[in-house]
């Protein structure tokens, strides 16, 4: 089956290339480092000749109140190409509880980009993931100095890239669930203590002070991100993943 990933350059998109690919499928990473600008439709018509799924794993190159027009533009001229190309699944990642953080623009962003592919002209498929191990990191930096990482006691259920892209890759294979999958992480970790495992796993000196007013989580409302009763829980667990990161 010919499988057209936007993104397919990215973190999660590399992954459900190679997924895809070594089950036998003719998957195509699009991206602009491979020719096709979602932004503008630059080789978009190509890159979905033939294809019968596309899989969006695109992001906004920024988390702020320009995100929204991201979205709104990248899907748009997606759905578009993907009705003219006679393509019969559309597949797009976003974030468990995603509809539930108002108050973060990147949040009400994804919201809008899962709010048009419904509405769109192709069956769909969402799949809503939990934070990635491998953006723990970018985490801690926001709200660090030399010293001191603060972070919220937010509730987190994180899980590790791997899993996102082998969830992403099983949908994408599948019919359209015209619905959403939600997936997430084996464990319930507060923010604060997430930063401390992964601070001792590393052995980097620095404290975690906890601060439930700070970085882009403190906006989060309760257990928002935390998996809903039908979510797949992966397998990897955070200890295990640092610990494979040497
Ligand atoms: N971070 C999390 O914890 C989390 C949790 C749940 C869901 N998600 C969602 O997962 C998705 C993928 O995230 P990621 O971390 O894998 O992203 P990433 O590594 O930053 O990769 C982004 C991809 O988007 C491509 N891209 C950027 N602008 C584009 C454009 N104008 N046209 C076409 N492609 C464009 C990039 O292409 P180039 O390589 O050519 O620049 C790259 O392939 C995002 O939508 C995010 O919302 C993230």
């Amino acid at each position: 089956m010919k499988i057209a990933v936007l993104g397919g350059t990215g973190l999660i998109g590399s992954q459900v290339v190679r997924i895809l690919r070594t089950a036998g499928h003719d998957a195509a990473p699009l991206s602009p480092s491979t020719g096709v600008d979602l932004l503008t439709g630059q080789g978009l018509s190509e890159g979905l000749t033939g294809a019968e799924v596309v899989v969006n794993l695109t992001n906004s190159p920024t988390f702020d109140d320009a995100s929204p027009a991201f979205f709104q533009t990248t899907m748009d001229n997606l759905l578009a190409a993907a009705d003219r190309a006679g393509v019969s699944h559309a597949v797009v990642l976003s974030i468990v509880g995603v509809d539930q953080v108002p108050d973060l623009a990147y949040y009400r962003a994804k919201v809008l980009q899962e709010d048009i592919l419904k509405a769109g002209p192709v069956p769909y498929s969402i799949v809503r993931a939990t934070q990635f191990f491998e953006f723990v990191e970018a985490i801690l930096s926001w709200t660090a100095d030399d010293t001191t990482v603060r972070l919220p006691r937010t509730p987190v259920q994180p899980m590790a890239a791997a899993d996102v892209a082998q969830a992403v890759a099983d949908v994408s294979t599948g019919a359209p669930l015209r619905g959403v999958r939600n997936v997430a992480g084996p464990d319930v970790f507060a923010l604060d203590e997430l930063g401390r495992v992964t601070l001792a796993a590393r052995g980097d000196q620095r404290t975690v002070t906890t601060d439930d007013n700070v970085g882009m989580f403190a906006a989060v409302p309760g257990a928002a991100l935390i998996a809903v009763d039908d979510a797949v829980i992966a397998s990897t667990t955070y200890r295990e993943w640092l610990d494979r990161q040497g």
